[in-house]
């Protein structure tokens, strides 16, 4: 098994730190990916970070992962109530997949209260902040021990 997670987050999220910091905090997107990146280091393994504004990009990064990872932790910010083509690049590529949402989108405007992804999730982690990441490394972590 590849001891690797993909780390995927969707558009607007490169703006961590600065973008309505009351409901996203205040760390940025690169200290997220560099405190993931200790965490699964702490289970042995390693993490391929991505961001990206545009599906496609997004889509294009979950293929990918076939060839080198074992697992998909993903927040894929507003695609996350628009994008069939995402969840089926999930449920294409057949990985553990943990969706996280920094906050509590159910506590939000009506619109956030779908997700096309969590239907192909293993698990949705939402509201508890960027720890959320975090907890979605140690599941996939605890997943993948089997
Ligand atoms: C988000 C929630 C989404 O509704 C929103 O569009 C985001 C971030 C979250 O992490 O809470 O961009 O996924």
């Amino acid at each position: 098994m590849t001891r690797r997670i993909l780390l995927v987050n969707g558009p607007n999220l490169n703006l961590l730190g600065t973008r309505e910091p009351e409901i996203y905090g205040e760390e940025t997107l690169t200290d997220v990916e560099a405190h993931v990146g200790r965490v699964a280091g702490d289970f042995g393994l390693e993490v391929r970070a991505v961001q990206s504004n545009h599906e496609g990009v997004l889509i294009d990064a979950i293929h990918e992962a076939r060839e080198d990872c074992s697992a998909i932790i993903i927040n894929p910010g507003a695609f996350t109530h628009t994008s069939i083509a995402l969840r089926d690049a999930l449920s294409g590529v057949a990985l553990p997949v943990a969706e996280v949402h920094i906050s509590n989108v159910h506590a939000r405007e009506d619109f956030r209260r779908h997700s096309y992804i969590s239907g192909v999730a293993d698990c949705v982690i939402v509201g508890c902040g960027v720890q959320g990441y975090e907890l979605a490394v140690r599941r996939l972590a605890a997943v993948l021990a089997g």
